[in-house]
């Protein structure tokens, strides 16, 4: 296994490009499942989870090539309709391969995803809209098995905002025979890029980006060439980095306006933040300047976030809240910044945080995708040596981020555990 070795202290200066959304990519190849033919999709990341999806769609059946950094995805035989533990233990968002599996084949086999570090994370109601479009919908064994003839219309409405449940069913719902409505759906942007991607199979969806979503079925959808949105979280996380290093960077392919809620608290917080077009440049200032946040559904500051503002606030220069609403344990990364010297109390779903002075380098464990993103960022800022073991955490959701980091300045190598 790698491990990241970064000396602190280093400014960051000059330009960084922004990846593919990972989070609009996943959904996306699973919406392929949904017609014959080849589907071809540019700006996809290089990420472990973009792998685990190709691995989970190669064993249905599909093909999946890389030509020239473009995905040619072709589902015209779809062999099977499992999606099996060993690859969805891995990664939960192989459960976006449920929706469109119903829809299709009538039948889907998908392992339960279980809960993960962060939290529970059931998928009752991915299962509660599928069954009220029709699916006989029985659990296995640890599997979902999910039965249907022609998925039909219906009006679904979430309990709870959830990402992929909205983007699950929104897949589902294109072949179902008449209309269904999804209310108080999820708004990300991510959503949206899904619903963009599937008009253009022939898909007829209307809303999406607002908390109705309406889809009216169709017979077939045709497959279509479509680019990937920017990553906002990967752009964020280094829009976090100039803070906490007082750099001068420039992002490039940067989604502005998918990120309000965040560039409105990093300039609270005392950051420069100046979109030109889909450039943005970003400076940090020497003083750090203490905010509460409290994470929402988009279009409030994404829990994604949460983690990378944290270590922000750990080097601002008063106390500062922040409330995680969305997940009932997603404050890992605490213990280990609490290590390298971030005075930090919890209180239930509340971090208190006094900014301190400076924060010290030590050996820290990733425990998830976003708190590994807030280890690196502490170990940027802390004096002297921070080393990041189970950096496969890191690899799921970010392409190359000790490579950017690097190229902007920072002192950071990767290498392998044990050297
Ligand atoms: C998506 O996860 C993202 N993953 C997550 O990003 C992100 O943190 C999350 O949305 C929230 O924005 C992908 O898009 C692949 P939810 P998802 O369903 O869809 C509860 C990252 O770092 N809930 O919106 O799994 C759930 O427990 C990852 O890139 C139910 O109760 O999250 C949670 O409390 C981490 N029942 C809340 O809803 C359900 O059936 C929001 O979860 C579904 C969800």
């Amino acid at each position: 296994m790698d491990k990241l070795v970064i000396r602190g202290g280093e400014r960051l200066i000059g330009d960084a490009e922004v990846s593919g959304s990972k989070n609009s990519s996943l959904p996306i190849f699973a919406a392929s499942l949904l017609t014959e033919g080849e589907n071809r999709l540019h700006n996809v990341p290089k990420l472990r989870d973009i792998l685990t999806i190709g691995k989970v769609l190669k064993n249905l059946g599909v093909k999946i090539r890389e030509e020239d950094g473009v995905y040619c995805i072709d589902a015209t035989d779809v062999t099977n309709e499992e999606a099996p533990y060993d690859l969805v233990k891995t990664m939960r968002a192989s459960i976006l391969v449920l929706g469109p599996l119903v829809a299709r084949m009538r039948k889907a086999r998908v392992s339960l995803p279980g809960g993960c570090a962060i939290g529970a994370r059931p998928i009752n109601l991915h299962l509660l809209g599928l069954e009220a479009m029709g699916a006989k919908i029985d659990l296995r064994r640890g599997y979902v098995e999910a039965k249907a003839d022609r998925l039909k219309g219906a009006t679904i409405s979430f309990d709870t905002v959830t990402v992929t449940g909205t983007e699950n069913l929104m897949m589902a719902a294109t072949l179902a025979k008449g209309k269904t409505i999804l209310q108080n759906a999820a708004m990300e942007p991510e959503v949206v890029d899904l619903a963009n991607f599937l008009n253009k199979m022939g898909a007829r969806i209307e809303g999406a980006g607002t908390g109705v979503i309406q889809i009216e079925g169709v017979e077939s959808l045709q497959p279509t060439e479509h680019t990937i949105i920017p990553d906002r979280i990967e752009a964020g996380t280094l829009m976090v980095a100039a803070g906490v290093t007082r750099g001068n960077i420039r992002l490039l392919h940067c989604p502005v306006h998918h990120m309000e809620a965040v560039i409105h608290k990093l300039r609270e917080a005392g950051m420069e933040i100046d979109p030109e077009g889909n450039e943005v440049t970003v400076v940090g200032n020497r003083r750090i300047r203490s905010v509460d946040v409290k994470t929402q559904p988009y279009p409030g500051f994404p829990t994604d976030m949460q983690a990378q503002f944290m270590t922000l606030m750990s080097l601002s220069r008063g106390l500062s809240i922040i409330t995680e609403t969305i997940f009932e344990n997603r404050f890992i990364h605490v213990n280990e910044l609490q290590r390298m010297g971030a005075d930090i109390r919890i209180q239930g779903n509340t971090a208190i945080i006094q900014g301190v002075e400076s924060l010290s380098g030590a050996q820290v464990m990733a425990t998830d995708l976003r708190a590994s993103a807030s280890l690196v960022l502490a170990g940027l800022a802390a004096d002297g040596i921070t080393e990041i073991s189970r950096v496969y955490h890191l690899d799921r959701g970010y392409e190359g981020l000790d490579k950017k980091l690097a190229k902007l300045g920072a002192n950071i190598k990767r290498v392998k555990e044990g050297e």
